[in-house]
């Protein structure tokens, strides 16, 4: 009989409770039990920022945009900011070398306002109204990705300087993601499809605008892709595609932008997208293809958004009550839910979730926490289990909570949207500080 079997208890007690692939780099449980972050215990986060609160690990977010740098030296890497952008988080990309996608004249804004170079500036969207072109145009941004026929009308219809765009093209790839985040296949709203010569249309019409520089093509599979082969079919089809407009115009197109879309796991033993492998993919790909259409090598573009701050974030909550449903659930509830995180009502996405302030060598026990918002699908993580004695007052964190969360929140149920802080180095500073009530009645402007 081994120690564990007298006391069960402690086999929780040992599990390690972090998994490396879901927690930002600096991750560590400090000598009581609780969880740090860039030096700082997430429970000293809630108390001197309250909860709920997005905690960015800056040494996670620098270090994923070196591992691309590292990983396609030769490429050009544009972080896609609506994955979350904050003025800090636009300094730090820009900062270690990266180039910036945007998609309304507000992320313009705040990557101007935190000094990104405008010719580092993509802008992206498949609705740009005329005040995000305006402001692109004022801004002179490096290259704008042309969506639509009534954007090429409005960009050629501008006294502005000659402007670089890219055509953005549907490759027919269906990457076989959550239909809402699909964007490779033909029939959906984005870009102009491969197929029945609607992208060659496109390209004809820009090619003829003395206003407009066509310098290359642009696609986006979708997003949470894990395996790499679609990059391979699509990079293949567009290199084809570059290769018929130099033929039938004879127009050298020098960009492939592949979009971004590359996924992370948000639980433990969820499949990623390996960066080497889509690095080795492209290599194989645009060697082959290029050599079959004697066509030189473009420089390829890549837009990573998820991959590069999903893993920094960590939202923070603290337990309001315990609620055990006979013969049903417990349910461990908290002051956030989904205005802070809507992607498990959005796509059934499924988090992991940890004690923050406390080592408990209580036995783990099947939990839900869920959320304080006036809907029964308000969860944060269904199947998820925790100690069996968390209690009002504990502090929870999920991981894995960087990208698409502060980019997506709203303010249901009149409850302001959460701040968010970075941790670096012992340090935590606020990046975005709370909405309050003030400024939701500051909105709310009739009688
Ligand atoms: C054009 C474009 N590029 C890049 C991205 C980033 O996708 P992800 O965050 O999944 O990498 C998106 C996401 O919607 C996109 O639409």
């Amino acid at each position: 009989m081994t120690l564990l079997d007298i006391l069960p208890s402690l086999r929780s007690a040992m599990t390690p409770r972090l998994d490396p692939d879901l927690w930002p780099v600096t991750t560590h449980v400090d000598e009581l039990g609780r969880i740090t972050v860039g030096g700082v215990a997430l429970c000293d986060v809630a108390d001197q920022f309250g909860t709920p609160t997005y905690l960015l690990d800056e040494r996670d977010v620098r270090y994923r945009c070196r591992v691309y740098r590292d990983t396609f030296p030769e490429a050009e890497i544009a972080y896609a900011g609506k994955a979350l952008l904050t003025r800090a988080v636009a300094a730090w990309i820009a900062d270690e070398g990266l180039s910036l996608d945007v998609c309304s004249a507000g992320e313009l804004a705040i990557a101007l306002s935190a000094g990104v170079d405008p010719r580092r500036i993509i802008l992206h969207g498949n609705v740009k109204t005329s005040a995000d072109l305006t402001a692109a145009r004022s801004a002179r941004v490096g290259r704008i990705v042309v969506d639509s026929p009534t954007e090429i009308t409005m960009l050629s219809a501008s006294s502005a300087p000659r402007q670089n765009v890219l055509v953005r093209v549907t490759p027919g790839v269906d990457a076989g993601t959550h239909r809402a985040v699909t964007t490779g296949i033909d029939d959906q709203k984005f870009g102009f499809p491969l197929a029945h010569d609607q992208a060659v249309d496109a390209i004809r019409r820009i090619l003829g605008q003395p206003r407009l520089n066509l310098i290359g093509l642009h696609c986006h599979l979708g997003s949470q892709i894990v395996d790499t082969e679609c990059y391979g079919v699509a990079l293949d089809r567009l290199i084809a595609t570059m290769a018929q407009v130099r033929l039938d115009h004879g127009t050298i197109l020098t960009q492939l932008n592949l979009g971004g879309g590359h996924g992370v796991s948000y639980r433990a033993g969820d499949p990623a997208l390996d960066p080497s492998a889509l690095a080795e993919t492209i290599e194989d790909v645009l060697d082959d293809a290029c050599a079959r259409h004697r066509f030189p090598r473009p420089r390829i573009v890549l837009e990573p958004g998820r991959a590069i701050t999903a893993r920094a974030g960590v939202t923070v909550y603290r337990v309001v009550s315990v609620k055990q449903v006979r013969g049903g659930r417990t349910f461990v509830c908290v002051d956030g839910g989904m205005s802070d995180n809507p992607r498990v009502a959005l796509y059934g996405a499924r988090y992991t979730v940890a004690l923050a302030n406390r080592h408990s060598t209580a036995p783990t026990t099947p939990v839900t926490v869920a959320g304080r918002y006036c809907e029964s699908g308000d969860e944060i993580a269904v199947d998820t289990s925790l100690p069996g004695d968390v209690r009002p007052g504990d502090v929870l964190a999920v991981p894995v909570t960087g990208a698409y969360h502060h980019s997506l929140a709203s303010t249901y149920n009149a409850v302001g949207r959460p701040p968010v802080v970075a941790a670096a180095a012992g340090a935590v500073r606020e990046l975005v500080r709370r909405e309050t009530i003030a400024d939701l009645l500051g909105r709310d402007v009739g009688r």
